[in-house]
């Protein structure tokens, strides 16, 4: 009997020890900034930057050799964003689902294109306001850019169920639009690739200011106290790790959920049946998308404007943003907020709320 006595005694003592632990450390606690400064500077030196207002500044931002930017270019850009003719029977342009004045999407769980047909994969449609910031486009970031971007939904038959000749062919019809292009491109006839480039040129303007870039640019008293306390947890408790960059998102493509906890299937075996568990994610799965390859791994979204963009996460699943950042806290930081901390979040979301720019 006696040589088990001291394996069971370490045994109950590493148990107990584990169980005793996170007692130890009831609440992680985060650092907090002493001033209005450090913390505009900590935003700062991380990467968080305001939007630009002039020009010319923009141009420093978003132009590119691939697609270098003019004011011609941009109203063309413009004027194809808002025209249905990119869409088979003449109904849909890429402002049905992507409305500048209501945070840049369609408010619906998944888009809704040509006839009706609902995103096969029930998609969320992203706002398209700073989307050029970001490093990659779509939910899997397959697109590298806007202009690339662009052809997507005018080919897909649950969007615009167009083809680029069929694009082609309308707009060349149309002699004042063959001029515009003329002047623009110095082509006697439309393309499709200059139809993308023009579309990607106004996308580039599509920029959004707000109280969040007055406060990065020196004004102290443009944010309230609790969306400060927001952004300074949003930094220190690691949101800014994935949402960053001047868009506060779409810089790079992350797992997500990034943990997963015993409770989540202990939950499921109460119920009754002992199954594995039928989502990957901790909201309700439509559409079954997975992400990039398959892999759970989407690009991170852009959080401007984010309290314009209800419902949220890929499949349009979660309505409320209180719960997004709840969830967010728990698979992503691996701490789930108190509800104190996630009202201070979501006041400092709302701060990511601005205006189209007038370049
Ligand atoms: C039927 C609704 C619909 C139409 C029409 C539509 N889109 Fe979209 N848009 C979506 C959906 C849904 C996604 C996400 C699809 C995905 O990730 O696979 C998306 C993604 C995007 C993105 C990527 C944003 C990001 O942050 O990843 C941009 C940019 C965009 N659309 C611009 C456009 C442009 C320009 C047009 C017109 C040529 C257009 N869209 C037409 C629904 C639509
Ligand atoms: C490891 C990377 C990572 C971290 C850290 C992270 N996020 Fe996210 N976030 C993502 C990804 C990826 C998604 C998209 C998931 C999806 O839709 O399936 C997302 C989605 C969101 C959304 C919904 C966006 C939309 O358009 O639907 C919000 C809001 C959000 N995150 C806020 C936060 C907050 C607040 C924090 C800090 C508590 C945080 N995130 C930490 C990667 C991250």
């Amino acid at each position: 009997m006696k040589r088990y006595t001291l394996p069971l005694f370490i045994t109950v003592a590493v148990v107990a020890l584990i169980l005793f632990l996170p007692h130890l450390f009831p609440q992680r606690t985060f650092r907090t900034f002493a001033s209005d400064e450090a913390l505009r500077q900590a935003a700062l030196s991380r990467n968080m930057l305001p939007v630009p207002q002039s020009y010319e500044a923009l141009l420093d931002v978003v132009d590119t050799p691939d697609n270098p930017l003019n004011r011609k270019k941009i109203s063309l850009g413009k004027a194809l964003f808002f025209d249905p003719r990119l869409s088979k029977d003449m109904t849909i342009s890429c402002a049905s689902c992507h409305k500048l004045s209501e945070g840049g999407d369609d408010n619906l769980p998944a888009a809704v294109g040509y006839k009706g047909r609902v995103n096969p994969l029930h998609l969320n449609s992203p706002t398209v306001l700073n989307a050029a910031l970001a490093k990659a486009q779509f939910w899997d970031g397959r697109a590298a850019t806007v202009e690339e971007q662009v052809g997507g939904p005018i080919q897909a038959p649950f969007e615009m169920n167009m083809t680029p000749k069929e694009v082609e062919a309308r707009l060349n019809a149309d002699a004042a639009m063959r001029q515009r292009f003329e002047t623009v491109f110095g082509e006697s006839s439309v393309t499709f690739t200059n139809v993308r480039k023009a579309i990607g040129a106004y996308e580039r303007t599509l920029l959004t200011h707000g109280s969040y870039d007055r406060f990065l640019e020196g004004n102290n008293s443009a944010i309230s106290p609790a969306a400060k306390r927001g952004l300074g947890l949003f930094i220190s408790a690691g949101c800014k790790g994935c949402h960053t960059g001047m868009s506060v998102g779409g810089q790079s493509i992350q797992k997500f959920p990034l943990r997963h906890y015993v409770s989540d299937y202990v939950g499921l075996l109460f119920k009754g049946n002992i199954q594995i568990k039928e989502s990957p994610f901790p909201f309700e799965n439509r559409g079954g998308f997975k992400g990039r390859g398959g892999e759970l791994r989407f690009r991170v979204p852009i959080l401007r404007n984010i309290t314009r963009t209800a419902p949220y996460f890929h499949n349009g699943s979660v309505k409320r943003l209180e719960e997004a950042v709840r969830i967010m806290s728990k698979y992503q930081i691996g701490h789930e907020f108190t509800p104190e901390q996630i009202d201070d979040i979501v006041a400092f979301l709302k701060t990511l709320e601005g205006e189209l720019v007038d370049y």
